[in-house]
C-alpha cells in the first residue's frame, strides 16, 4: 500500500470559528455564514475568490446545505460525511484538490446544529440487535474502555477513576481560558468525580458537550501561502483509514485500544517524517468524546507507552504547561462537540497556537501540531491524523 502525502505542498493561509455551545438564535445557515466569513476574513479574501468548497455536515444530501447560504451559485460544493471525522474529512479532501493542481482556492466548512434537534448521547442508539452490532448509546460504547484498560495494567477501580477525572479536569481547565468554548469554567475535581452517573464508570463530566456550531479552513499550494498570508500553517500529513468494523464479533479485541488510531498514526508519522511523537509534537487536539477515549489514545497515537499513560495524566504531563499538552482548547469535552465541525475546530487551535494566537493558553514556541479525529464506536471506526507545522519546507 502507498500513501504518499503531500507533505508541505499544501497551507492554511485562513480559519474561522463560531463560539461552540446553546445558538438557539442561529439556524445552521448562520453558522455557517459566520465561520465561512471569519476564514475568509482572516485570509483577506471573498466567497467568489475560492474556487471550491468542501462542506461536512451529518444528515445533508447535497452542497446546496452551503451554496444558498453563502450565496456561492455555480461553483463545486461537495458534501462529505465520515461519522464524527466528518469536519477532518471535508479538510483532507479540500487539500488533496489544491495539490492535485485542480483548484487553486478551496475551503473546507463543518456545521452541526444539534441542540434543537433534541440530539443526545443518551438517546437516539440503534434497536437491540441480535448482539453482532453495537446497540448501545454512545457513552455506554465508549465507557467499555474503562475497566478493559484498568484491568490489563492493574489499576484499582477508584483509581482509574481518579486518571478520568483528571481528564476531564484538565480539558476544564483548558476551556476555561477560551472564549470561544462551550463550558468555561473550572471544574474541581471532587465535581468532576460526583457528576451524576451516565454509563458506569462514566459520569456526566466524562463526556462531551452536545453543541451547536461551525468552523472554516481556506487552503492553497505552499508555494501561493505568502501571498495571502504572513504566518501560514503547513501541512505535514494527512491520514485516514476506515476499519473492519468487526465490533464485538472480534474475540481478539480487548478494548484498550483503537487499531485504526494506530494505522492512521503510524501512516501519518511517516508521511511527516515524525519518529518520536511525545519529543517532537509541540500539542496535540485529540477525539476526546469520553475521558477514557483521550486515556487509550495517548498510548494508540503513541505519547505514551503502553499501560503508562495514566501515570503520564496524574503527572501532568499532558496539561498546557507539560511536556506534551493535549486538547489545550479543553477539546471535545470542554469546547463542545458539533459534529461536523469538530475536525476544523481542532485544526482550528493548532492555526491559533501555531501562530501565536492562542491568548491565555498559549503554548511556547509550539512547532508542529497533530489533530486526531475519531468516528464510530471502539471495535468500528474511523481515524484520521493530521500533522501541521508552522515551518515550510
Ligand atoms: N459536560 C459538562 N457539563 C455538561 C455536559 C457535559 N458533557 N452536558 C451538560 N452539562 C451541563 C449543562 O451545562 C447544564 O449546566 P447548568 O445546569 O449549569 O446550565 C447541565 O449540565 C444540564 O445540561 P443538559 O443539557 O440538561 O444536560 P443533559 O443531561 O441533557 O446532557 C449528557 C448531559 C452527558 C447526556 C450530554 O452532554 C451528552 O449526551 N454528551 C455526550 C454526547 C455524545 O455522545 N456525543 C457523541 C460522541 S461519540
Amino acid at each position: 500500500m502507498s500513501s504518499n502525502g503531500i507533505k508541505d505542498r499544501v497551507a492554511i493561509i485562513g480559519m474561522g470559528c463560531t463560539k461552540f455551545g446553546e445558538h438557539w438564535d442561529k439556524s445552521a445557515d448562520d453558522l455557517l455564514v459566520d465561520a465561512a466569513y471569519d476564514a475568509l476574513g482572516s485570509a483577506g479574501i471573498e466567497p467568489n475568490d475560492v474556487d471550491a468548497y468542501w462542506l461536512g455536515t451529518l444528515g445533508q444530501l447535497s452542497g446546496l446545505t452551503l451554496s444558498v447560504p453563502l450565496k456561492i451559485p455555480y461553483k463545486p460544493v461537495t458534501h462529505v460525511e465520515n461519522y464524527c471525522a466528518t469536519g477532518s474529512e471535508s479538510l483532507r479532501q479540500a487539500c488533496y484538490a489544491v495539490a492535485s493542481g485542480a483548484y487553486d482556492v478551496a475551503m473546507a466548512i463543518g456545521v452541526e446544529k444539534l441542540k434543537d434537534s433534541g440530539y443526545s448521547g443518551l438517546v437516539g442508539a440503534e434497536p437491540p440487535s441480535d448482539g453482532t452490532t453495537s446497540s448501545m448509546t454512545a457513552p455506554a460504547s465508549f465507557s467499555l474502555l474503562a475497566p478493559a484498560y484498568f484491568k490489563k495494567y492493574g489499576l484499582d477501580p477508584k483509581k482509574g477513576k481518579e486518571v478520568l477525572a483528571r481528564i476531564a479536569w484538565k480539558n476544564h481547565r483548558n476551556g476555561a481560558r477560551n472564549p470561544k468554548a462551550q463550558f468555561q469554567a473550572e471544574v474541581p475535581m471532587e465535581a468532576i468525580l460526583a457528576s451524576p452517573k451516565v454509563a458506569e464508570p462514566l459520569g456526566i463530566m466524562d463526556c462531551s458537550g452536545v453543541s451547536d456550531g461551525s468552523a472554516a479552513a481556506i487552503v492553497v499550494r505552499a508555494e501561493d501561502a505568502k501571498k495571502y498570508c504572513k504566518d501560514p500553517i503547513y501541512i505535514k500529513a494527512l491520514s485516514f483509514v476506515a476499519g473492519p468494523g468487526a465490533g464485538h464479533m472480534d474475540t481478539d479485541y480487548d478494548f484498550t485500544t483503537f487499531r485504526e488510531v494506530v494505522a492512521s498514526a503510524a501512516d501519518a508519522y511517516r508521511q511527516a517524517g515524525i519518529t518520536d511523537a511525545r519529543k517532537q509534537l509541540s500539542l496535540a487536539e485529540v477525539h476526546d468524546c469520553f475521558t477514557p477515549t483521550e486515556l487509550v489514545l495517548y498510548e494508540d497515537l503513541g505519547f505514551s507507552a503502553r499501560g503508562t499513560a495514566w501515570k503520564d495524566v496524574l503527572d501532568g504531563f499532558f496539561d498546557l504547561e507539560g511536556g506534551l499538552p493535549v486538547n489545550p482548547d479543553g477539546g471535545l469535552k470542554s469546547f463542545g462537540h458539533p459534529i461536523g465541525a469538530s475536525g476544523l475546530r481542532m485544526m482550528y487551535e493548532c492555526w491559533l497556537q501555531l501562530r501565536g494566537e492562542a491568548g491565555p493558553r498559549q503554548i511556547k514556541d509550539p512547532k508542529l501540531g497533530l489533530t486526531h479525529n475519531l468516528g464510530g464506536f471502539p471495535g468500528k471506526c474511523v481515524s484520521f491524523v493530521s500533522v501541521v507545522g508552522r515551518e515550510g519546507t
